[in-house]
Parts: C-alpha cells; sequence; structure tokens
C-alpha cells in the first residue's frame, strides 16, 4: 500500500502513521528502540505525562480487543485524555461520513486520531483533511496495514532473536486478507531479515506481485522446516472471499501448528500470533500455551509500541512548534 504523500514532516519525523511501507530503517529502529524505552522495568521509561493536555480519539469501526485495549492504555499511561468512541453506535450508523465525524471531532480539539476501519483509504482520506498539528494513526486498515501491530511483531522478534539479519521467518494461514501479515512483511523487510516466507492454500494466497521478496509455500510442513520465526494466522472469513478455503477441523489438519509439526522449525524458534486465536484450528492449544510460544509477550508489547509512537508524534509535533 503505497501512499502518494508522506507521512513524515519536514524533520523526517513521523506526522502520521498509515503503514510501515516505505519508512526507513533509522525510524522503525527508533521506535523499538522507544518502545524497549516503555516496559514497565525500563530504567529510561519516559517522563511522566509526556501527553499532558492531548486528547487522542479511538475511532474503532471494526471489532478489537488487544488493540483498541493497548492504545487507549498507552494514551492514559502517557498522561493524555483517551475519548473512546464506538463506531458502531456513533452518528456514522446513521448516515453520517466518516470525514464529518473527523471534522466533528476535531472541532473539540483532538490531537491524535487513531482508526481502525474496515474500508481501504478511509486512513488516507483522513489524513488528508486533518488539521496541521493533528495526526491520524492506523489502528488497522482492511486487509492492508496494521502497523503498529508490524512492530510490536518486530519488537517482540527482537527480543527473542537479538537480530534480524539471518532469521527465517514463516508466516502461516490467511495471508491474502491479513494487515497483520502485510505490515510484519513492511517490517521485517525494512529491517533486514533475510527470508520471509508465506505458506497458505491457495485460496488464500495473496495475488502475485505481493509480498515482494517473500518465498512462496503451499505446504506447511516445507515452509516451517527450518524457521527461527513461526507466525501464524487465523482465517479471516468475515473479509468474504476465500470460500474454497478449508474450515474447521479440515484446515487444522492440513494448515494447523501442532506439536509435531512444529518440530520441523529450528531449535528454539518462536511461535507468534497476531490474535485472536481459533484455538484447534490454525494452532493447536499445547502449542499456543507451549514453552515456544511468545504470543502473550506480543500483547505486553504492544502497549510500549502504541507508547512509542504516540510519544515520537509529541515530540515531532513540538520540534514543528505545534
Ligand atoms: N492483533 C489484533 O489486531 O487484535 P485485535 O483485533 O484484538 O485488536
Amino acid at each position: 500500500m503505497k501512499l502518494p504523500f508522506s507521512q513524515l514532516d519536514a524533520n523526517g519525523r513521523l506526522r502520521h502513521l498509515i503503514t510501515l511501507e516505505g519508512l526507513g530503517r533509522d525510524l522503525l529502529e527508533e521506535l523499538l528502540d522507544r518502545a524497549g524505552d516503555c516496559q514497565p522495568n525500563s530504567a529510561q521509561r519516559p517522563v511522566p505525562a509526556p501527553l499532558a493536555g492531548w486528547t487522542v480519539a479511538h475511532l474503532f469501526a471494526e471489532p478489537s480487543t488487544r488493540t483498541r485495549a493497548s492504545f487507549e492504555l498507552a494514551s492514559v499511561r502517557l498522561g493524555a485524555y483517551a475519548l473512546n468512541l464506538d463506531m458502531m453506535l456513533s452518528s456514522r450508523a446513521k448516515g453520517e461520513t466518516i470525514g464529518d465525524t473527523l471534522q466533528t471531532l476535531e472541532s473539540m480539539q483532538i490531537d491524535a486520531f487513531v482508526i481502525r476501519d474496515a474500508e481501504a483509504g478511509v486512513l488516507e482520506r483522513a489524513a488528508r483533511q486533518a488539521a496541521p498539528e493533528v495526526s491520524i494513526v492506523s489502528g488497522g486498515e482492511a486487509h492492508l496495514s496494521h502497523p503498529t501491530q508490524g512492530l510490536l511483531d518486530a519488537l517482540t522478534i527482537r527480543q527473542c532473536k537479538g537480530r534480524f539479519d539471518d532469521l527465517v521467518v514463516a508466516i502461516a494461514g490467511d495471508i491474502r486478507r491479513s494487515r497483520v501479515a502485510r505490515s510484519a512483511h513492511h517490517a521485517l523487510a525494512i529491517l533486514g531479515a533475510p527470508e520471509i516466507r508465506i505458506i497458505a492454500p491457495a485460496e488464500l494466497m495473496p495475488a502475485a506481485g505481493e509480498f515482494p521478496g517473500a518465498r512462496r509455500f503451499d505446504s506447511l510442513d516445507d515452509g516451517l522446516t527450518g524457521a527461527d520465526v513461526v507466525m501464524m494466522l487465523r482465517v479471516q472469513r468475515e473479509r468474504g472471499g476465500g470460500a474454497a478455503a478449508p474450515d474447521g477441523d479440515d484446515y487444522h489438519r492440513d494448515w494447523g501448528l501442532t506439536a509435531a509439526r512444529l518440530r520441523r522449525a529450528s531449535p528454539g524458534a518462536i511461535v507468534m500470533h497476531p490474535g485472536p486465536m481459533n484455538r484447534g484450528v490454525e494452532i493447536a492449544s499445547d502449542v499456543a500455551d507451549g514453552p515456544q510460544s511468545v504470543i502473550f509477550r506480543q500483547v505486553a508489547n504492544g502497549v510500549a509500541v502504541r507508547m512509542a509512537v504516540l510519544t515520537h508524534l509529541a515530540e515531532a509535533r513540538r520540534a514543528r512548534g505545534r
């Protein structure tokens, strides 16, 4: 997803965060370092309330547990006021456009909008109409992009493996409809992971030309062999398409990560999943809860990454004198 405008300001810092695609390695590493400083046990935690006086509006038009809760916690822990508008119960349900909703809320002095939407292009339109001091942050856009998920996945891999430059990362499941896979691919390619594998049945494989540089596998057993990182994805039937893909027990038999299959990966491979999991479908419960799983570490890192993004945006705005 290439944006027709820059997400960066004149100082090379983020003004918006809509996609990781096109960002530089230095910027991503700065965000990961900053997220490390936002961990509860870090001696470098941000000074109290770096977002004091800010209001961050969280507008989620699709279900969410992890992203929404962690953005809200990040805002509050940084001293901002968190305005949490359930878009399913907002005036959007009465026909108001998202543009009018944003302009309405901007009139109430919002500093940043965190938006999740099923429609591609909403984030780009929001950024185009935002006032100069207002930032737009993606909480997940259609099948296209989930940049803070990509960052928290990269942070988790860096913490567990200490490096990117010789890793084999296997991403398996419904790649075609996955914004998580797209943002993980962007992040890992920028950070220098040399081998990214995408593993899916034909119905769930993205179109040719997507995921440039990734190796494609139509067998989970083959794709897992020798992997250092295994990222499993849920089948997203709610997005339509892929109807011919196997279901339930059939899916688990052919495409589910079991303890036996995981033994094909490298010793010490980590198991990741963005959540929500469908246990017994794409991942067996004993693997999800097993010693190689870092799934709940990913969740914890979500708060730190979102704190890092918000403090970066606030510092960038201060540096612009706004
Ligand atoms: N990983 C993720 O986006 O989870 P939620 O849908 O619960 O936010």
